[in-house]
């Protein structure tokens, strides 16, 4: 496409009124640890790679860039499994009254545990990648699943879900309607549950947890920095839908570096950047976009902030950006085919968008302003997440190998 013709980026320093830091305890060390040890008990767990991408930053004039790839996360191309593995468990340990320490992934999986609690239905919305998790965790607990998609949602992550046992439908709602719509439909049913990854008023704990189960990913890629050397992010880039992940990694870093607080950078895609539209609003008061929100970025694609993440992204975060699909598409193509010697990361849609904005502000001079205010330079170690794979692989096939820009 044309540059000219391109839409901008959109940018905010967060200069939202500071309010009482409550939700900020949730992504304690002491927290993230636990969960983690949760998480080794699956015999899917391994680490996922943090990749260093030396040449990248040498030729961006950084000092270092890290990249966590999700891809290989249990092998479902995506981190979010991470989240609904983990509520569900916390649900479960709330019916049994037991602690997550003794809920083990044996324990979980069992035929006594299932006689114990019964048929469960857990209920949710997703543009993908949650809802597959949520079906994986249902199946592997040998219990029912009802996955609701919004319209936009391809075939391919449909299928997806079904391949977990779970009844899925693509609805002709957007993703904060099938969010209602699970949500309605889980209170009208005996033994029925909805697990979702973003909160309202009234419905915290369970997103709280799931905000908490991403604290693993966050946990590991601290570790694996530690070992190349890093001794902490000066800059993190992280992409947000209703900002339950922002709000995690952005707890998560800001509790472990207290003393000396990364620079988060929140990333939204244009058509739904709530986030962004909640700092430019400035009273700290969520904000929501409505529509279709069509976007590449299908994982991105919501209208309505997590009130619990928002609590600490209005608290906390540096930056908010909103992004054309276009910078995502140039993220998967960078990560595709990166400097000669950095390894290639396949990273899809709603994982790239971090790289492909970090490429732009440092390369393009219209874009000078946000990297002066964001302090990028040589002393710099910026640290991204790939939060998913080629979820769907048809459609990255298309962007990366034959230059797909938007939708
Ligand atoms: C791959 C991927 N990255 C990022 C996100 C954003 O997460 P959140 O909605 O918690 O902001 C999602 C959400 O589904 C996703 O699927």
């Amino acid at each position: 496409m044309n540059k000219e013709k391109k839409n901008k980026l959109k940018w905010i320093s967060n200069n939202l009124p500071k309010t009482e830091d409550k939700n900020l305890i949730l992504m304690s060390p002491s927290q993230s640890k636990q969960v983690h040890e949760f998480h080794m008990s699956f015999p899917q767990y391994k680490e996922t790679p943090l990749v260093r991408l030396s040449n990248m930053s040498a030729h961006l004039g950084l000092k270092d860039i890290f990249l966590k790839d999700e891809s290989y996360r249990f092998g479902l191309n995506a981190f979010k499994v991470l989240g609904g593995s983990y509520a569900i468990a916390r649900y479960i340990s709330s019916i049994t009254d037991e602690d997550i320490s003794k809920l083990p992934y044996s324990v979980l999986t069992s035929d006594e545990l299932r006689n114990k609690i019964g048929e469960i239905t857990f209920y949710t919305a997703t543009d993908g990648n949650h809802g597959r998790g949520v079906a994986w965790a249902a199946n592997k607990l040998n219990q029912k699943c009802v996955v609701y998609m919004p319209a936009g949602t391809t075939q391919t992550r449909l299928n997806h879900v079904l391949n977990e046992n779970a009844t899925a439908t693509i609805e002709a709602l957007n993703y904060d309607d099938c969010v209602r719509k699970a949500y309605s439909q889980s209170q009208s049913k005996e033994n029925a549950i909805i697990i979702q990854d973003t909160a309202w008023d009234g419905y915290e704990e369970i997103p709280a947890w799931i905000m908490q189960g991403y604290g693993t990913m966050a946990l590991e890629a601290d570790t694996q920095m530690q070992k190349y050397g890093c001794e902490r992010p000066t800059h993190i880039f992280i992409q947000a839908g209703v900002g339950s992940l922002a709000g995690a990694v952005q707890g998560y870093f800001t509790n472990k570096y207290s003393d000396c607080e990364p620079k988060v950078v929140v990333v939204e895609a244009e058509v739904a950047d709530c986030l962004y539209k909640s700092a430019i609003e400035g009273s700290g008061n969520p904000q929501i976009v409505g529509g279709d929100m069509l976007t590449l970025m299908n994982g991105l694609a919501c209208g309505e902030p997590c009130t619990i993440a928002w609590g600490i992204l209005k608290n906390h975060a540096d930056t908010f950006v909103s992004c054309p699909d276009w910078v995502s598409a140039l993220g998967m193509r960078l990560l595709a085919a990166p400097s000669k010697g950095d390894a290639p990361v396949t990273s899809g849609e709603s994982g790239a968008v971090t790289m492909g904005l970090l490429y732009t502000i440092l390369t393009d001079p219209e874009y000078k302003d946000i990297k002066e205010k964001l302090g990028l330079d040589e002393n710099s170690s910026v640290m991204l997440f790939s939060t998913e794979g080629d979820t769907d692989p048809e459609r990255y096939r298309s962007i990366v190998w034959e230059g797909m820009d938007s939708l």
